[in-house]
């Protein structure tokens, strides 16, 4: 699947001076071209697409009755399966007073959402059996009696995995489509660009000098925050669970080096690809990675715990090694991204202009219907099968004209 986008559109100037900037020069220019990478695109400029209708407030309202969402029915023990959840079909309200009716056309899939699907305490309340699940989306509205959303406009919002979101104005976020096609707010220039950003900058403390292990290198976050070490100057390695995907981070996204976590053992791995040791690891995936990191950091190294998606189904061996951390004086240090939504502004103003000239590129894995996004979420915590950020299209975007 291969999206092509228009260069048109304008895009906030960048601020100068920036640590980005200075990086910038060393990377080169990637090619304009759409490159393939299986079924998937690799979008190199993420600019707006054509077709995409204007606001206006006296564009005519859509009427709308049905409504499909995925509900969550059991919760999983262990790997969840196609058996936990339902799509169930039913009659749409009418906005009231002050509400906007949205037409999701993108929704995210994201591994966070595997802990949500527990009865468990946790930074964000969990999914509640019988109902529609929750998350990141994008849509266009279809009926406004909001004035301030007008019928046509772009909005962000939390009501995922569903085909149309209703509800109050408040919930939803206007997005700028002159920066990016819509879905592109669920990824680079969304929560996991975000997370990307403030985990290697904030929590991190990237240093030009450092050298960088990001695990879950090819995928949304982990593809972001190694092209941004590299545009800092610093030596990032990646890991990733196939050789397509290794190839792609190397000859793709710059990286110095990447392996294949499943073949060989990942610490020859690090001692080959960083024979004087690694300064900083950008953590997504925990267990035996982590133990390896752990192993490899140099003396007042940091790790970025941003994720450990190998332990979110399963008990995983690892690390067994934590006493390093007194040893080598380590810094580890986790971080919720829904805690730095102040750094939402610099995070857009930085990225722009890279996606804009093409310096970033972005990934996406595309899946067609509603009813697919179970099995596509499944295979996303499986991993193997999608490279960059997942995104399950609702509606094309031509259809959604007022
Ligand atoms: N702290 C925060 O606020 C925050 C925010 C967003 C995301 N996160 C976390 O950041 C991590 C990355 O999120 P993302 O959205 O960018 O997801 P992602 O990396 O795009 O997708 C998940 C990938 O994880 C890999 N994977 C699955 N099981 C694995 C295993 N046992 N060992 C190693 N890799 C495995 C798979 O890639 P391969 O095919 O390469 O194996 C899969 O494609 C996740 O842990 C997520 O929970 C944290």
């Amino acid at each position: 699947m291969r999206r092509p986008f228009a260069a048109s559109g304008r895009l906030a100037p960048p601020a100068s001076g920036t640590l980005f900037e200075k990086g910038l020069d060393a990377l080169a220019k990637v090619d304009a071209a759409v490159t393939r990478f299986q079924d998937v695109a690799i979008v190199d400029r993420g600019l707006r697409a054509p077709g995409i209708p204007s606001p206006s407030p006296n564009a005519p309202s859509m009427q709308v009755t049905q409504n499909r969402e995925v509900r969550l029915v059991s919760r999983p023990k262990g790997w969840p399966t196609p058996a936990n959840f339902e799509i169930v079909e039913g009659p749409l309200r009418e906005p009231g007073e002050g509400e906007v009716l949205v037409r999701n056309s993108h929704m995210s899939l994201d591994p966070y959402m595997r802990g949500r699907m527990n009865d468990a305490k946790s930074y964000v309340p969990p999914f509640a059996v019988g109902e529609a699940l929750s998350g990141g989306a994008v849509g266009c509205v279809v009926t406004s009696r909001a004035p301030e959303l007008p019928v046509g406009s772009w909005l962000l919002h939390d009501l995922g995995w569903r085909e149309y979101a209703l509800g109050p104005a408040k919930l939803f976020q206007p997005i700028d489509l002159s920066l990016a096609p819509p879905s592109a707010f669920l990824g680079v220039l969304g929560m996991p660009g975000l997370t990307a950003f403030v985990g290697l900058h904030d929590i991190g403390a990237l240093k030009s000098s450092d050298v960088v292990f990001v695990s879950s290198a090819a995928g949304a976050v982990g593809s972001l925050a190694g092209q941004l070490a590299k545009l800092e100057g610093s030596t990032v390695i990646g890991s990733a669970g196939s050789d397509e995907k290794v190839a792609y981070l190397t000859s793709e996204l710059g990286f110095d080096g990447a392996f294949n976590y499943k073949k060989g053992g990942i610490k020859q791995h690090l001692r080959d690809l960083a024979p004087k040791g690694i300064d900083l690891y950008f953590d997504n995936v925990g267990g035996e990675q982590l133990e390896a990191a752990l192993g490899a950091l140099n003396p007042f190294g940091r790790i970025v715990e941003c994720g450990m998606i190998s332990q979110y189904n399963e008990a995983t061996p690892g690390p067994n090694n934590l006493a390093f951390v007194i040893g080598k004086r380590l810094t580890m240090r986790g971080f919720i991204v829904s805690d730095h939504r102040a750094r939402s502004a610099d995070f857009a103003r930085n990225i722009a202009p890279l996606l804009r000239s093409g310096t970033i590129k972005f990934v996406e894995s595309f899946v067609d219907g509603l009813e697919n996004a179970p099995q596509a979420f499944l295979d996303l915590l499986h991993g193997g099968k999608y490279i960059g950020k997942v995104v399950v299209r609702l509606a094309p975007e031509r259809s959604l004209k007022a």
